[in-house]
């Protein structure tokens, strides 16, 4: 298998539950490594960016006030098959869907405020990390 980079956000929902390291501690129970990780706030047009695909979506507004609406903990995961893994582990989107055991399953309020994102694909993976991190600050 390959070793891959995703890039994870803790979402506003789980750092106002100060969830940081419980959600860590399922991701490096998984065998994912983080080697990249800040707080930070994210500004509205970071999210329209970022969430762009979702545009035309009848959520799109509610996420983009939903994801500046408090810190954030943005991070690159690094392992075998880590796009796939990642997405395993964080569950389907709606929570009461999601799989047992899941960070969304145990963690998750809503469909909207989902404790999670990581990235879909490798193309969106290099282009979410990019957008977040310089070269210098990811340690593998
Ligand atoms: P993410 O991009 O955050 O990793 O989540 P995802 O792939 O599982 O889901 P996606 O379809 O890409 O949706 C992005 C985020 O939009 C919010 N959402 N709200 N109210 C709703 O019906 C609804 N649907 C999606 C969620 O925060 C979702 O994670
Ligand atoms: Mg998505």
């Amino acid at each position: 298998m390959a070793v891959e980079r995703t890039f994870s956000i803790l979402k506003p929902d789980a750092t106002a539950r100060n969830l940081t390291g419980a959600v860590n501690a399922m991701i490096e129970q998984a065998g994912l490594r983080i080697i990249a990780q800040k707080r930070v706030r994210i500004t509205k047009e970071q999210a329209e960016t970022f969430y762009g695909v979702h545009r035309a979506r009848p959520f799109f507004g509610e996420l983009v006030s939903f994801m500046t609406s408090g810190p954030v903990v943005v991070q690159v995961l690094e392992g075998d098959n880590a796009i796939a893994k990642y997405r395993d582990i964080m569950g389907a989107t709606d929570p009461s869907k999601a799989a047992a055991g899941t960070i969304r399953k145990v963690h998750a309020k809503s469909i909207g405020e989902n404790s999670v994102h990581g990235s879909d694909a490798a193309d969106t993976a290099a282009q979410e990390i990019a957008q977040f991190f310089a070269g210098n600050e990811i340690v593998g």
